[in-house]
């Protein structure tokens, strides 16, 4: 596949790496990120218009430390080194990187001492946000440095060119006050970048694309409800009408009026040709009696994918799959140090996932986009605020939000519960604010009184984090009247719930879903 030009970002496994990639293409130029030893045959296929090297946990003082790809500082391409890349970039060209004894971490003010075209129109005095246990203590020859921190460390320098530049701090990070303009001026000064990476470039390149891919063949889409198919199903529908099939599976388990308000959004909205299928009665006889967590997401996945077939072979030939895959799940950084490998917490899968055998090729449309990029992509075909904005939702849905047994009773209660709760974030305008917020039914009843009369009842739990991938997350505080609310509303309003609990566990040590 052919890739807009813009800066190629190698990973020597920063922490910070993706955000680097997201300010750039907030600029509106294109960025990848490639492994740090990507070959320079590699690099120059994919014609980048400059290089950035990433930071990184290593020490360029150790012997095994990553380097630079061999013959990298021969292309005739801009350089920038950020913290690690940085010390490496000082190493190879003969200068000096020493230890300095515990490092640096945290916010740092440093001073411009040279102006030149990277730190133009960034304050003499600025604040920076620096990360490093090395430091740079002999420019190469012929460089020159930009600007220190206020104990004397070195925290930009430059060749005589100003096409090879490093910076100590971590510009990507908002913590670095004029990070921003630091970028900006990489981009715009030092290579020359045009800033046409725009939704509106993005959608007519892909429509091109899908079109030579597609030809007059037909191509299944997979809808979930979620943003990302549904922005896929959108694409599709605008490169090739209605050879483009969307299909969404019912399980059952979705929120309330999910399934409706995506396919009248589709369908009403644009057009899509877009199929729905209620294969509840399927799914909740197999959960019939499961209670436990792993093996209610494995008969969900095996089903899913059991109907996505039967309802599959009923369109006739099909050769292609769309689907929704984005670019942190392409992304291959090669760097795995100290982050070991994850332990599988939860067998997670994307029910709507290809079936293995069904020989389709795939079409996949957002593989270069970030979350955010697929919002502004939706945004531009058209697709409604409801639906851009939603909440991540998990492919088993509310099945592993009914902990316990799931029964049609049970669900409904839930999907009261959790609509009332939503509805109140919404109207408080705190759904915005919020990463994640959903409801949870309890596997036990408690003792309440209503009026004059017991009750014996069951417990809704809330839910609601903060996050930025949903790899860490915090509780969400809420103010003491919104809680109010949503307790009072529930528990008057959804028969068969006496009391409200609120989760204030972080992750770690606690998961965002309860199963
Ligand atoms: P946890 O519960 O692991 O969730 O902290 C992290 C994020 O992943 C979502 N999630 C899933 N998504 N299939 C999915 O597609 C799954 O089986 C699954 N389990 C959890 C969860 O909603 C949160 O956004």
């Amino acid at each position: 596949m052919s890739h807009p030009r813009g800066i190629l970002i190698l990973d020597y496994g920063s922490q910070y790496t993706q955000l680097i990639a997201r300010r750039i293409r907030e600029q509106h130029v294109y960025s990848e990120i490639v492994r740090y030893d990507t070959s320079v045959a590699d690099i120059r296929s994919r014609a980048p218009l400059g290089i950035i090297l990433s930071g990184g946990p290593s020490s360029v003082t150790e012997p095994r430390a990553p380097s630079l790809p061999a013959g990298l500082l021969q292309l005739d391409l801009p350089v920038l080194g950020i913290c690690y890349g940085m010390q490496l970039l000082a190493q190879e060209l003969g200068g000096r990187v020493e230890s300095w004894g515990s490092g640096e971490y945290g916010m740092a003010d440093i001073r411009v001492q040279k102006p030149n075209s990277l730190l133009q129109n960034v304050s003499e005095h600025t604040r920076v946000w620096m990360s490093h246990r090395d430091r740079v203590t002999a420019l190469p020859s012929g460089w020159i440095a930009l600007a220190a921190t206020g104990n004397g460390i070195l925290a930009a320098m430059t060749d005589a060119e100003e096409t090879r530049l490093g910076i100590q701090f971590h510009p990507e990070v908002s913590h670095t006050v004029e990070g921003e303009t630091i970028l900006r001026n990489f981009l715009f000064r030092v290579v020359g970048a045009d800033a046409t990476w725009t939704p509106g470039n993005f959608v007519q390149d892909q429509v091109e694309k899908i079109r030579q891919q597609v030809g007059d063949k037909k191509v299944l889409v997979g809808v979930s409800g979620g943003v990302d198919s549904t922005v896929t199903a959108s694409l599709l529908h605008r490169a090739v009408g209605k050879q483009a099939i969307a299909v969404m599976i019912d399980h059952g388990l979705l929120r309330k009026n999910e399934a409706g308000e995506c396919v009248s959004a589709l369908k009403d909205g644009l057009g899509v040709n877009i199929h729905l299928y209620d294969e509840s009665r399927r799914f909740l006889e197999r959960l019939q009696g499961v209670t436990d967590p792993e093996e209610k997401r494995k008969i969900i996945g095996d089903q899913f994918i059991r109907s996505f077939e039967r309802v599959a072979r009923s369109f006739g030939t099909i050769d292609f799959l769309a689907q929704g895959t984005l670019y942190p799940d392409v992304i291959e950084s090669g760097v795995n140090f100290g982050r070991g490998q994850a332990a599988v917490i939860k067998s997670h899968h994307n029910v709507g996932g290809l079936p293995e055998d069904m020989n389709l090729d795939l079409v996949e449309p957002l593989r270069e986009l970030f979350k955010d990029e697929v919002r502004n992509v939706g945004r531009e075909l058209g697709l409604p605020e409801s639906l851009i904005t939603r909440h991540p939702f998990p492919g088993p849905g509310l099945a592993v939000r009914v902990l316990g047994e799931i029964t049609p009773e049970r669900l409904e209660i839930l999907r009261e519960a959790d609509e009332i709760y939503l509805r109140i974030l919404r109207e408080e305008g705190l759904y915005q604010d919020i990463w994640q917020a959903f409801a949870v039914l309890l596997p036990v009843r408690t003792v309440g009184v209503m009026g004059d009369s017991r009750t014996y009842d069951c417990v809704v739990a809330l839910r609601a984090v903060t996050s930025t991938d949903g790899m860490t997350a915090d509780w969400y505080p809420f103010p003491e009247h919104v809680l109010q609310r949503i307790s009072n509303s529930i528990v008057n309003s959804v028969t068969g719930v006496n009391r409200v609990v609120l989760d204030i566990t972080s992750k770690p040590p606690g998961t965002i879903e309860w199963e």
